[in-house]
């Protein structure tokens, strides 16, 4: 069964919330009509403040459901120091969803979310043996033929030139469990920038970051580039497409275009379509 999934990632509700395009973001979702919305962490840019997640909730009422979210570091308290060592996802988990590794699944498709937030660093992640199991866990429920998709908000891979911004911490072992799980597509944000590539050893999967969805917070050269990801999977491709925000249209713009077939290594596959940051 063909599936539409639509990657939003790094909302930031906040000072730095950019309402213009989050409207037109919204509308976009709206006429896509996605079989499942995944947002993939940093909700809100500071969530020590309540009002920040009472306006993350009220945008998220406006965008089209199914939607499947995990946390990311914006979504752990900073000013809460006690808080943020001891309970540091319990403001997430009351506002947002107390489940850290939600499921998705329709036939042919299963999606994980996973949880790499925690409040040791103020922008690292990992992700803890407990969640990996689950996730592993989650996964091997499903047989080969079904297409495996797992959210993050930290990636695994660096951007070409992204070289110094954080990743998981225990980035070997995440990948291993992901590729040993079956994985086809790791989805993630963070870094504020697009990217399709692949990452493992073996058979590999694909990575799929998005830049931020509706953030000011962009990063140096990325200026006025927000951005979300649409892949459609089918039974034997995965194909993804970058939009990016175009200030001239006020609309998202069909960027980077990729295909992957799902059969054999995805390494091939990919040389064809060479990774690329927007
Ligand atoms: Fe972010
Ligand atoms: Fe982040």
């Amino acid at each position: 069964m063909r599936s539409v999934l639509m990657h939003i990632s790094d909302l930031h509700a906040g000072r730095t919330f950019h309402p213009r395009v989050a409207d037109q973001l919204a509308r976009e979702a709206h006429d896509l009509r996605p079989d499942l919305l995944i947002i993939s962490g940093d909700l809100v840019q500071r969530a020590d403040f309540a009002s920040q997640w009472e306006a993350i909730i009220q945008y998220l009422q406006q965008l089209p459901q199914p939607q499947l979210i995990v946390p990311g570091n914006h979504d752990v308290p900073l000013f809460h120091v006690v808080e943020r060592f001891t309970r540091p996802l319990d403001r997430y988990q009351q506002y947002i969803s107390a489940n850290l590794n939600p499921v998705f699944e329709r036939p042919g498709l299963v999606v994980v979310g996973g949880n790499s937030a925690h409040g040791l660093t103020i922008d690292g992640g990992f992700v803890s043996d407990e969640q990996q199991r689950i996730m592993a866990q989650l996964f091997a429920r499903y047989p080969d033929d079904v297409c495996k998709i797992a959210v993050l908000h930290h990636g695994v891979v660096h951007p070409p030139g992204h070289e110094k911004r954080t990743i998981v911490r225990n980035v070997a072992e995440v990948t291993q469990m992901l590729e040993q799980s079956g994985v086809d597509v790791l989805l993630c944000g963070h870094h504020h920038v697009s990217y399709v590539g692949v990452a493992g050893n073996a058979k590999g999967f694909v990575v799929c970051q998005s830049g931020t969805s509706t953030s000011r917070r962009i990063r140096e050269g990325e200026r006025g580039r927000n951005a979300y990801n649409v892949l459609t999977i089918e039974e034997a491709t995965i194909h993804i497409s970058q939009r990016r925000y175009v200030e001239m249209s006020g609309r998202f713009e069909p960027l980077g275009e990729y295909e992957f077939q799902r059969r054999g290594a995805w390494l091939p596959a990919h040389r064809r379509n060479e990774p690329q940051t927007l």
